[in-house]
């Protein structure tokens, strides 16, 4: 898969090993963003998240040497299903279209690594929810995702933990969003 430059000098990679010295810079900048928020974060942990860009499942935004963006994926249910997360745009790096970008390099390599997979994601963000939807997901009920119980134990560390629990994982805060190939046609 290409690398992508735009005019603006970002590049949008598939990110390996190298990009580890990131890792730490992007969990702060993931968590101060969901403090402003006020909002439920899933946590990861660095090894996690290094591990990610090391099996080249993970997409970095680099100004530079400068980080700008990340985004990952993983696939759960034996691969049926993949899962879009940690998607962050560093603050003065917002409004220019980079968590597109990012959507769209993350879209890519997911429908070349898995596919046949049906690609989901959980969020309550407004500019995820319309940078989906032009990318073809829809809204679902909690029950077409992935029964993967390692899934949802991601959820654990968000603070709206307790809905997911008390409504049998049926509903929570986040907009559960899908990409079905099979209804779009296969690559
Ligand atoms: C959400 C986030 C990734 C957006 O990054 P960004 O690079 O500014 O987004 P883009 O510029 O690509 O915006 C994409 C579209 O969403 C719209 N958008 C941006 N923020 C929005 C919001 N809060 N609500 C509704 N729409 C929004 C933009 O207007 C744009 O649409 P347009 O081109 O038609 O105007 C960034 O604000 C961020 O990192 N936030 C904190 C972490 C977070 O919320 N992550 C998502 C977790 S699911």
């Amino acid at each position: 898969m290409e690398n992508e430059v735009y005019n603006d000098g970002i590049e949008i990679i598939v990110a390996n090993a190298s990009h580890e010295k990131y890792v730490d810079e992007i969990l702060e900048t993931i968590s101060a963003a969901a403090k402003v928020r006020g909002t439920g974060i899933a946590k990861r942990t660095h090894e996690y998240v290094a591990q990610k860009m090391k099996e080249g499942k993970a997409i970095i935004a680099l100004a530079g040497d400068e980080f700008a963006g990340f985004c990952y994926i993983e696939s759960w249910g034996n691969k049926q299903y993949v899962a879009n997360s940690g998607l962050i745009v560093k603050d003065k790096f917002r409004g220019h279209g980079l968590a597109r970008r990012i959507k769209q390099k993350a879209f890519e390599l997911s429908r070349t690594m898995w596919p046949d997979a049906k690609l989901f994601g959980l969020t309550s963000g407004g500019a995820v929810m319309k940078i989906n939807t032009e990318l073809g997901y829809v809204p679902v009920p909690f029950s077409e995702l992935t029964d993967d119980e390692t899934f949802w134990k991601g959820c654990q560390g968000c603070v709206n933990h307790d809905v997911l629990m008390r409504t049998e994982r049926r509903y929570c805060i986040c907009t559960a969003m899908l990409y079905d190939p099979a209804k779009h046609g296969k690559k």
